[in-house]
């Protein structure tokens, strides 16, 4: 099915089949319904181009690097070359771009780096919307006698209270942790303005873009941060985190490190030999993000303003993935508000969200609605999905969390409406 995308006065088709036909596993059946992958914000599923790079990094230029001898000398490339790709994705320079095992673990590492400069009585501010990897490094920092705020959260509305935010920053403030969209309910936060505010008080700031990544063009020197992270496998790559962190902090930073290891940006975050075929399909991840916009970028002329190259293709790719994807949500929405029995939790209409919808049903745990959709070849996640926090404050944790259904761009409108009927009947059960 073609959607009608409309953005600036210019009106194009987004071919979901040509991109569906990229992904191997859209042909996979269950029960014998075919798969509709609605479990993208868990991690998304992968084109053949980045299968095929993976497996031409093995088998022809696998290898450790710095090296005399052509593998060696390719996998040097290969590594400076994808850090050129997220150079473009996320708006920075390569030297600003490091990798490690996941966000979680880089996060933690960049945890401890900043801790060793920290002393008892400074403070840190961590908000109840995030994901446990954005929470955790910094909750942790109490055992030093460093002081741990959390941000609340607007529980009818499911946004950062930001009077709270502005009430918990002051001049012991040293690093401020926030995501830039929430895995758990969908909700886009204002980073920018976020940003600024930790940055009057001179603290550090921590975006995770995890949840984000897939569905919006990244600008860090826009937003100002001084690091951000995300995750290659939430974008149509292999499991690999990766850093964007400020030139001038990260050559600032103690980072946990071999003493051979380059003590200069982008190395000196990375510990021990990385995941090189990771990192070779995770530049083709951006390539195939930059394919959707070099097909669809004349739509976004005026957003692209200023933009060149693979940087104004990826920016176009994250707006024509949003302009497809958000009619989608909103139907999903509206629909699902009609059931009688369902609850969703997210933003209200109007603010900015991702395509990620979480709900519940009061005749049915969440697990009980996953399992009835995965009976009928739907994948879609319940619990709490480590926005733990967010689940217990809103009162869910004892009830299983909730359920979330996740849009990526293979998917359609049948499998959302197939969706839709599987709660239905499951809501007059
Ligand atoms: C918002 C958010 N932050 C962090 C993470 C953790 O990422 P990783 O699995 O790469 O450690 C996730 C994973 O679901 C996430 O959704």
């Amino acid at each position: 099915m073609n959607i009608q995308i409309n953005l600036g006065g210019c009106a194009m088709k987004y071919d979901v089949e040509a991109v569906r036909r990229q992904f191997p596993a859209m042909e996979r059946k269950i029960n014998g319904y075919p798969a509709a992958y609605l479990d993208g914000p868990g991690g998304t599923q992968v084109p053949q181009r980045v299968i095929d790079k993976v497996v031409d990094y093995l088998t022809w230029h696998n290898c450790n690097i710095h090296g005399v001898f052509a593998t060696s000398v390719e996998t040097d490339n290969m590594l400076l070359e994808t850090r050129k790709a997220f150079a473009d994705f996320f708006g920075c320079a390569w030297e600003e771009v490091s990798f490690g095992a996941n966000s979680t673990t880089i996060n933690f590492n960049l945890g401890n780096a900043i801790a060793r400069d920290l002393k008892p009585g400074d403070e840190v501010v961590i908000t109840d919307i995030d994901h446990e990897c954005n929470r955790g490094p910094w909750e942790m920092m109490e055992e030093r006698g460093v002081i741990v705020h959390n941000v609340k959260v607007d529980l009818e509305k499911c946004i950062i209270d930001m009077e709270d935010f502005k009430s918990k920053l002051n001049d012991k403030t040293k690093v401020v942790a926030f995501n830039y969209a929430s895995n758990g309910v969908g909700t886009v936060s204002d980073v920018k303005k976020m940003v600024a505010l930790a940055h009057e008080v001179g603290a550090i700031t921590v975006v995770d873009a995890v949840h984000y990544a897939l569905h919006g063009s990244i600008d860090v020197k826009d937003l100002d941060t001084d690091f951000l992270f995300c995750s290659a496998y939430k974008f149509f790559g292999p499991h690999i985190g990766v850093l964007y962190s400020k030139k001038e902090r990260l050559e600032a930073l103690r980072t946990i490190k071999v003493r051979e290891q380059d003590d200069w940006a982008p190395y000196k975050f990375e510990t021990g030999t990385l995941n090189h075929e990771g990192i070779a399909g995770a530049a083709e991840a951006i390539e195939f993000i930059a394919s959707i916009g070099e097909t669809y970028g004349s739509g976004f002329e005026k957003e692209l303003e200023g933009l060149s190259g693979r940087r104004r293709n990826v920016a176009a790719g994250m707006l024509a993935i949003e302009a497809y994807d958000q009619p989608i949500t909103e139907h999903f929405i509206d629909e699902l508000e009609k059931i009688s029995g369902v609850k969703i939790y997210g933003p209200p209409k109007g603010h900015p969200r991702t395509s990620t919808v979480s709900f519940t049903m009061n005749n049915k745990s969440p697990k009980e609605v996953a399992e009835y959709l995965a009976e009928r070849g739907i994948f879609v996640w319940d619990g709490d999905f480590y926005a733990s926090k967010l689940v217990r404050v809103l009162g869910l944790r004892e009830s299983g969390g909730l359920v979330r259904v996740g849009l990526a761009p293979y998917n359609t409108m049948e499998e959302i409406d197939r969706t839709l009927d599987a709660i239905r009947e499951l809501a007059a059960k």
